[in-house]
């Protein structure tokens, strides 16, 4: 994970870096640092913690420059210390990197390093590179970056600058992402789009192994053969409001808001690929993970339903890919990210293009790997999503699946054209209840009030209210820190019922009037085993006990409830937190783009 950016331009760089770095925290936020190019060379200031900490530094200890780079780090190779903060400088101070990934033959190039008797300062894999670029260097930056990343195995986003050569910044990336933004007041490096998006909205997305060499005044691309690259910039349309809160105390309750909007969106936006002939097909496998992936469970009930399809899978991105899994030219695998940038995720794409399948990426952001090379792809119109929890992105996963959904049920002629379009004025109809289900907004917060106490949290449901348990299972525990687990309700009997006790809260979805009656004798296990109930459902029978407190949904289609139950589950997540106090949009241990293994 971590984030990267750097600054070559008129102005201090240090402010422009640390705003950007703020706008990056959600990939990493265990320290953080910055190196700008000083009166007298290279000016860094390097702080565990928090963006805040290095804040503090910086007003103590200020620095400044015209040119500069700055990281926020998710530690993978040595603790969260200030010395194996970024940037890293080699031994001889001649040159500075931030790094995001992992270089998997650091300890082989450490050993070469160390055996010519250069010091190592930290413990981390990124200072082998400032060690072997200071190594290689000999007047020319742009072909150390070149002979550098040559000995490099791994993954890397990199920004270097060099002690020689005061103007110039390179940046680099293999299986990371990373991005070029210029403006008249100078030219930016950055991991993501808001780190950025106040100074410019037009960017150059950097494929793999392309270099950019920039300047103040320009930028220019070049392949590891050292020739020159013409590549196009692209407009952002995203707002810059969008990556700022807007007054919400965070990040995710403000996403949450936005949810009828970029729902109604990305339902607007349509699926705009090339007709996939579903017919051609014999499988479909969903692959993702953490949230996307449990989008893929619920869609896997939308599939299964409308288009009686033969075989459809949902698996982790994380063991597809070492399955061997038995997927070829007849199978459609879709790939389902927000970030586009989840290495398992890209893995199991490259897995499964590699055995001949078809690929199909949903994906949020604009340009990242998974929309690159994915066969076709379908973005969401979701936005920036700041929060390391998703809510507004899964949101929108929901909807683009369901369509599929319609569009192959279609094709696959187990729908009417009057029967799809029905369902289509049903999906069409989500946002405005989305807008309705908000206005519970202060039942629901005060009901998570009174839900700070509980040891273990279950949620249960069964068929389509089961997949979107697992979600509100997810986003509870990665934010409120409550142990929770997600069951089909049925199962509960086998096992995981002798958990339930007095200080357990079990919370029961159900939006399959069909099913009332099995979930109805489910929570009655639990209430007589001293479990107390929390129900979200839009059943007619469904009623409030002293035991059982409900939330009531509007009317939809069972299909697409799930778009409405992840509302509550999101809402009751975020308030349990933030009456806890906790740090909502930058939960411990955590990161949103999980670009490592
Ligand atoms: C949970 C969450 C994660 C992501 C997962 C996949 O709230 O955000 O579980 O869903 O890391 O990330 P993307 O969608 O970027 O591939």
């Amino acid at each position: 994970m971590c984030g990267i950016i750097g600054y070559a331009g008129d102005e201090n760089a240090v402010p422009i870096i640390v705003d950007g770095l703020k706008k990056l925290e959600y990939r990493g936020y265990d320290s953080a640092g910055i190196a700008v190019f000083g009166e007298g060379g290279f000016e860094v200031a390097k702080q565990k913690g928090r963006l805040a900490e290095l804040e503090k530094r910086l007003e103590s200890l200020p620095i400044a420059g015209r040119m500069g780079i700055g990281h926020t780090r998710w530690a993978t190779h040595g603790e969260p210390s200030d010395i194996n903060s970024h940037p890293h400088l080699g031994s001889g101070s001649k040159i500075a990197v931030v790094h995001n990934g992992i270089i998997e033959n650091y300890k082989q190039l450490k050993e070469r390093l160390e055996a010519r008797g250069i010091p190592f300062a930290s413990q981390t894999d990124s200072e082998v590179v400032a060690q072997l670029a200071e190594h290689y260097y000999e007047g020319d930056l742009l072909d150390t970056v070149i002979k550098t990343t040559n000995a490099l195995e791994g993954s890397y986003a990199l920004g270097l600058m060099c002690l020689a050569e005061p103007d110039v910044l390179v940046a680099v990336k293999k299986d990371n992402p990373l991005i070029v933004g210029v403006s008249e007041q100078g030219n930016f490096i950055a991991s993501d789009v808001p780190a950025i998006l106040k100074h410019t909205n037009r960017v150059y997305y950097l494929d793999d192994k392309e270099i950019a060499v920039l300047t103040k005044d320009s930028v220019k691309f070049y392949n590891t053969d050292k020739e020159p690259l013409a590549k196009e910039a692209e407009t952002i349309t995203w707002s810059v409001d969008s990556a700022e809160k807007g007054g919400y105390p965070h990040f995710m309750l403000k996403e949450i808001m936005e949810q009828p909007k970029v729902v109604r969106e990305t339902i607007q936006s349509g699926i705009n690929i090339d007709p996939l002939h579903i017919t051609a097909f014999n499988k479909i496998v969903i692959t993702a993970c953490g949230s996307a992936y449990n989008a893929g469970v619920v869609s896997k009930y939308v599939f299964e339903r409308l288009c009686r399809f033969r075989a459809i899978e949902v698996e982790l991105a994380s063991e597809f890919r070492y399955k061997d899994p038995c997927v070829d030219e007849k199978t459609l695998v879709i790939l389902v990210s927000q970030s586009g940038e989840t290495a398992d995720t890209i893995a199991a794409m490259r897995e499964a293009k590699a055995k001949g399948a078809v690929t199909l990426s949903i994906v949020n952001v604009v340009g990242s790997t998974l929309a690159k090379e994915a066969d076709h792809t379908v973005y969401t119109a979701a936005g920036p999503e700041i929060a390391v929890a998703t809510t507004k992105a899964f949101s929108t996963q929901l909807v683009v699946l369901y369509k599929l959904a319609v569009q192959f049920a279609l094709e696959l002629q187990k729908l009417t054209p009057e029967g799809a379009k029905a369902l289509l004025e049903e999906i069409a109809a989500i946002p405005g209840k989305i807008t309705e289900l908000l206005n519970h907004v202060d039942d629901i917060q005060k009901y998570a009030a009174s839900c700070i106490g509980y040891k273990s949290i279950f949620f249960i449901g069964r068929n389509i209210d089961y997949a979107i348990a697992l979600e509100g299972s997810l986003k509870l525990k990665e934010i409120s820190y409550i142990h929770s687990e997600a069951y089909a309700g049925g199962e509960l009997k086998h096992g995981t019922i002798s958990l339930v006790e007095d200080n357990t809260l079990v919370v029961a979805l159900s939006c399959c009037q069909r099913l009332y009656p099995k979930i109805l004798s489910n929570i009655e296990q639990v209430i007589s085993r001293g479990a107390k109930v929390f129900l979200v459902s839009n059943v007619t029978q469904a009623e409030e006990s002293d035991k059982l407190s409900l939330l009531k949904l509007p009317d939809i289609h069972e299909l697409f409830s799930p778009s409405l139950s992840v509302i509550v589950l999101q809402l009751f997540s975020y308030y349990v937190a933030a009456n806890k106090g906790l740090d909502i949009d930058k939960p411990r241990n955590l990161a949103k783009s999980v670009t490592v293994e």
